[in-house]
């Protein structure tokens, strides 16, 4: 692990720590990378569950995103960020009834649904709702796609309807009368770096779509083909390059899908890291530094409670982090134990840091605007929110804090 140097872009002085801080400028070159490796014309929805800072849902808006959403409240942000209901998709594998209701009456464009109980219940809803939605069907293909860092569908999962099932009783999976099914969607995986992976996930899937439209399963309106575009966490790095991913997947589609171009079917991807993960960095301070049992250790103003909490569910790489700014503090020390705050032993980021660090003194993790505050375990002991502070054009234009608040029900 090597010291990746101060952290980059405007001083952070007057600012409290912890802080994570995102520039916008970088979330807008990651956008104009991720469409210049698209196929056109394709839709691009930007995944909240990455990073649903509205400055970033702004922006990401503001550059011709649409939204996936995933609960009631990146739903409702998505709309408050400006994002037209008409291009808003939906997913989760479970969802209340009060969340459909609530995707139908923002005029949601399309809810992906994962089963023919999920379908009955969209269109319950939205009947109820004197309604229509358009949904998505979502597939669990036969086997996964090679490459990916987070496997998704292919194996036994709760995400989508197996294929074969798709197969062997479409009936079940056709329209209701207030829930059209307008298309499919196959999101496969995550974090792939690697073009030639990322294509051989997507042929898959393309094969698997058109030989379900072929069978008659569905009217292929919309393709959505998800996406799984890798990115660095929480290490120096840049956003991997696709040079020759557009040109493939063009000529994936014309093969199965020859009028693709004119929008038969609409084809869409879904990305959430790539767009977000080098616009962010935290910055926190050094809280002690001690040896014990002969080991040096360094203790944090951040933990997993602000960074990395979801690694030890397998949702996020193993937090190694690259910790910038540690070589103005003297001569490294190898294999320090890095804490955070918290009281318990589940709250290192690393035992194997080569760091030199003095109390006080800022250390910064870069590449970490993708699942990095709201995938922590924020709310355990209480500890305050780092300040979010964005930068906008080279200066500071937003700092705020999240909250977590206890609502009286009764
Ligand atoms: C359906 C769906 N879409 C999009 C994403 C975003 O993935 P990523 O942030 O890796 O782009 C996920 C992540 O789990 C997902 O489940």
């Amino acid at each position: 692990m090597t010291d990746p140097g101060p952290p980059p872009g405007p001083p952070h002085d007057g600012l409290p720590t912890p802080a994570y801080r995102y520039d916008l400028d970088e979330v807008r070159r990651s956008h104009q990378r991720l469409m210049r490796a698209l196929p056109a014309p394709s839709t691009l929805y930007y995944s909240l569950k990455a990073n649903p800072h509205p400055a970033i849902v702004t922006a990401l808006r503001q550059a011709g995103c649409g939204a996936e959403v995933s609960s009631p409240g990146e739903l409702r942000t998505a709309i408050d960020c400006g994002v037209p209901p008409a291009q808003v998709i939906y997913t989760a594998p479970g969802k209340q009834d009060s969340a459909v209701a609530a995707a139908i009456t923002a005029g949601a464009g399309l809810i992906s649904v994962d089963s023919p109980l999920a379908l009955d219940q969209v269109d319950a809803v939205a009947s109820a709702l004197g309604r229509t939605a358009r949904c998505l069907l979502r597939v669990n293909d036969t086997s996964p796609a090679p490459g990916q860092a987070m496997t998704m569908t292919g194996e036994a999962s709760q995400f989508g309807a197996d294929v074969e099932w798709i197969g062997a009783e479409p009936r079940w999976f056709g329209s209701r009368p207030a829930a059209e099914v307008v298309g499919l969607h196959l999101f496969m995986g995550s974090n792939v770096a690697d073009e030639d992976a990322l294509v051989a996930q997507f042929a898959q899937a393309i094969g698997t779509a058109w030989r379900l439209a072929e069978a008659g399963v569905v009217n292929l309106e919309v393709l959505d083909l998800g996406g799984g575009f890798g990115a660095p966490f929480a290490r120096r790095g840049e956003l991997p390059a696709f040079p020759a991913l557009a040109a493939r997947l063009g000529c994936l589609l014309d093969e199965r899908f020859p009028d693709w171009r004119a929008g038969r079917p609409a084809v869409a991807f879904e990305s959430g890291r790539y767009l977000t993960a080098t616009c962010g960095t935290l910055l926190c301070r050094v809280l002690d530094v001690k040896r014990s049992h002969g080991r040096p250790v360094v203790v944090l103003e951040s933990g997993i409670n602000h960074l990395g909490g979801m690694s030890g569910m397998r949702r996020l790489p193993p937090i190694l982090p690259d910790l910038g700014g540690g070589t103005a503090a003297g001569e490294p020390m190898r294999d320090v134990i890095v804490s955070g705050p918290l009281c318990t032993p589940l709250d290192t980021w690393t035992r194997v840091a080569t760091l030199a660090a003095r109390p006080g003194q800022v250390l910064c993790v870069p590449n970490v605007g993708a699942y990095g505050l709201t995938a922590s375990p924020l709310a355990f002991l209480g500890h305050p929110a780092p300040v979010e502070v964005v930068i906008d054009g080279g200066e500071v234009s937003h700092v705020s804090r999240l909250t977590v608040t206890r609502e009286v029900i009764r």
